[in-house]
């Protein structure tokens, strides 16, 4: 198959409506990261998206939407508490999950009895969302076990000759995937954190959200994962990554005290001919924001650069960071020297 990739325009946006429409999968721009998009209510367009990227079949896709009024089509019912969420954060970078509709085929859901929510902020993202009138599945537009892609060239690396069309939005501005939330059990539970904090999610609702054990542990052995997603292998390139965690000075430190071929650091803009190796810089040490905006082509630049192994500071776990050290955490397979 060839793929094409547009850029986002007028004729690029009707391109991926008509191709949505008619049960194709097509790469589309978000805030957070690329979509692999297809109509969720279609469950042999939603197959192919989990034939494209070699994708578990039991990790359920995020259905994407672009007015409220779309949601009582997804779902069974709408909660206080999604809407008390919604109204403060939609359109934007959380995902919410409810109870499924009929509407919402099994394979969507992966045969959860729930679905998983979200209306994107990124105009293109919800041009296309109004052009096809579709609700539209879509999980990040990486090969499954790779970083996501926040950006359409990451996109057609990972996709070329798997899907027809790539729609060019430019960088994605959050770049790590949407905050997860689940209101569908008795207490609301932060299953993947992102951009959206557990500190805004409790804001907005007025009372505590739980943590799910798998966000900074890893999962023990037979534990069942709240979020499927959460217990598979994840962000990783090529590269080992290593977490060390300590100052700049012990970071140093120990990077002069184990040379090793093939080996290069990630580094905080400004560190970069004060250590010892040769340095990718992932963001500013007191802005994670921007950490989380740098992350993932950080990891894709390490593979392009053919590094063997990959150190990289520990993030903090509050906040915007528990975002950072989550994804960094999955790519380092759990791999943390304390310093
Ligand atoms: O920012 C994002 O959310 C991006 C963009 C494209 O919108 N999408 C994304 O999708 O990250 P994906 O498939 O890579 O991650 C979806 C996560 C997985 O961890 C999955 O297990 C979880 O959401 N999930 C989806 N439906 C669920 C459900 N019904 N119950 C529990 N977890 C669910
Ligand atoms: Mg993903």
């Amino acid at each position: 198959m060839e793929t094409k990739l547009l850029s986002a325009g007028p004729q690029a946006i009707e391109e991926a409506a008509r191709l949505l429409r008619a049960g194709e999968i097509v790469g589309i721009p978000t805030e957070t990261v690329y979509g692999l998009a297809a109509d969720a209510t279609n469950s042999a367009a939603v197959k192919k998206i989990f034939e494209a990227k070699g994708r578990p079949q039991d990790n359920p896709l995020i259905v994407h939407i672009s007015r409220l009024e779309e949601l009582s089509e997804v779902v069974r019912e709408v909660p206080p508490q999604a809407l008390r969420l919604a109204e403060a954060y939609w359109p934007g970078p959380l995902t919410i999950i409810m109870k499924k509709s009929a509407a919402i085929p099994a394979e969507t859901c992966a045969g959860l009895d729930t679905v998983a929510v979200r209306m994107p902020s990124h105009p293109v993202a919800r041009e296309i969302i109004r052009a096809c009138g579709l609700p539209l599945a879509a999980p990040s537009a990486n090969l499954s076990g790779l970083p996501s892609p926040t950006t359409a060239q990451h996109t057609f690396r990972d996709l070329n000759g798997r899907v027809p069309l790539i729609v060019d939005g430019g960088p994605c501005a959050v770049g790590v995937e949407s905050t997860v939330i689940t209101v569908a059990g008795d207490h609301p539970t932060l299953l993947r954190p992102g951009y959206i904090t557990k500190e805004q999610l409790e804001s907005a609702l007025g009372e505590e959200v739980a943590l799910s054990s798998a966000i900074l542990n890893k999962l023990a052995d037979g534990e069942v994962a709240a979020s499927p997603g959460m217990k598979y292998k994840h962000y990783s390139p090529r590269a080992d990554v290593v977490i060390l965690k300590g100052d700049f000075d012990a970071y140093r430190r120990y990077l002069e005290s184990h040379p090793q071929e093939g080996a290069y650091a990630m580094c905080y803009e400004g560190e970069e001919n004060r250590l010892p190796l040769p340095c990718i810089p992932c963001g500013r040490a007191d802005d994670p924001a921007s950490q989380a905006h740098a992350l993932f082509a950080a990891l894709r630049q390490a593979d392009d650069l053919g590094a063997k192994i990959v150190y990289a500071h520990c993030p903090a776990q509050d906040g915007l960071s528990m975002a950072v050290y989550n994804r960094l955490i999955r790519a380092a397979a759990f791999q943390v020297i304390e310093l």
